[in-house]
């Protein structure tokens, strides 16, 4: 779809395996820890921007309000020059809003289609530097497979990069708990975390992780990857729980009893790890060649939870 007036590009979601939960500068969107994550091939967002008379936004055909759009783009055009107002149409194809983080690949994709209208000759991680100012996890979505987002300690060097594994056959059982809109959005949920006695550990023990993780991802061990991804999951929905300005949770009771049913693999063999973002949905971290009998395992046993196998996924494209 490109023609003299639009660009279009194509970014896929990631899962975190090591978590960003936690932000060091507001404005410039520094994290506190670096984070690690799975780029997936099934969940995507596709964004074409075009000339209009004012920023706006559009997602699968319905008109949304665009003031973090708006706000994103203005960013951009601070940075790096002026640029006419866009319309930003956006098909997405992440479940919304549920703990499947669509801000990532949506603000991947619009950053790249900006970048292209503009004819801004912009490498992978420079493009992953300016998205970081409109979420976060975006960093990680202009990359195959693994990235890591190196949180750095300025604007210039907080970016990701890809990290090169050996070939890896692993995959997500993704179970859609709930597709319910989230109550308390990722940047609220931080900064709550953030006043959990408990953080600063949970930051130290993030950086071992991540060394961990690293390590386990170069041998291979996919077992090992899970526990580690894991483990840093629960302990960042420890934070919530422990917050001091108000405690939460993201997980629900059917969250619970899919956590059971992990373990319960577990025990009868399986590789299954789970990890939990912004909501109630579970990604069970196993082999490819395991994740079928896995999800027939808990589509027997919860009939209302919608399961699918996610595996690894592409870069930023374009169209
Ligand atoms: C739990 O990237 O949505 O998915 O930077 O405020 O937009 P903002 O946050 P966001 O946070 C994602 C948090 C997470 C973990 C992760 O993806 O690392």
């Amino acid at each position: 779809m490109t023609d003299q007036n639009g660009q279009t590009a194509i970014a896929h979601t990631n899962i975190a395996f090591i978590k960003y939960w936690g932000k060091a500068d507001l404005t410039l969107n520094l994290p506190t820890t670096s984070s690690l994550s799975l780029t997936l091939n099934e969940y995507y967002t596709k964004t074409r921007v075009e000339e209009a008379d004012e920023d706006s936004l559009l997602i699968n055909d319905l008109p949304q309000d665009g003031k973090r759009i708006h706000q994103f783009l203005d960013v951009l055009r601070a940075e790096m020059g002026d640029f006419p107002p866009l319309r930003v149409i956006s098909e997405n194809k992440v479940p919304l809003s549920a703990g499947l983080a669509s801000s990532a690949s949506s603000f991947a994709a619009l950053t790249a289609a900006v970048a292209k209208f503009n004819h801004w000759d912009l490498s992978l991680e420079e493009l992953s530097r300016l998205s970081r100012r409109g979420s976060g996890s975006a960093t990680r979505s202009f990359f195959a497979g693994f990235a890591i987002w190196e949180k750095g300690d300025k604007d210039e060097n907080s970016y990701a990069h890809a990290l090169k594994t050996p070939d890896l056959p692993i995959a997500l059982v993704v179970c859609k708990v709930s597709g319910m809109v989230k109550k308390v959005s990722s940047s609220d949920g931080m900064r709550r975390a953030q006043t959990s006695p408990d953080y600063q550990a949970w930051v130290d023990e993030s950086a071992k992780q991540l060394d961990e993780m690293k390590a386990a991802l170069a041998a291979a061990d996919i077992k090992k990857v899970g526990e580690i991804a894991e483990a840093n999951a629960l302990a960042m929905h420890n934070l919530n729980l422990t917050a001091e300005d108000r405690r939460f949770t993201y997980l629900n009771q059917e969250t619970v009893k899919v956590l059971e049913q992990v373990k319960a693999l577990r025990k009868q063999g399986f590789i299954a790890y789970a990890t939990m973002d912004a909501g109630p949905n579970v990604k069970i971290i196993t082999k490819k060649d395991q994740a079928p009998a896995i999800k027939e395992h808990l589509a027997k046993r919860f009939r209302k939870i919608q399961f699918d196998i996610a595996t690894a996924g592409p870069g930023i494209s374009y169209e």
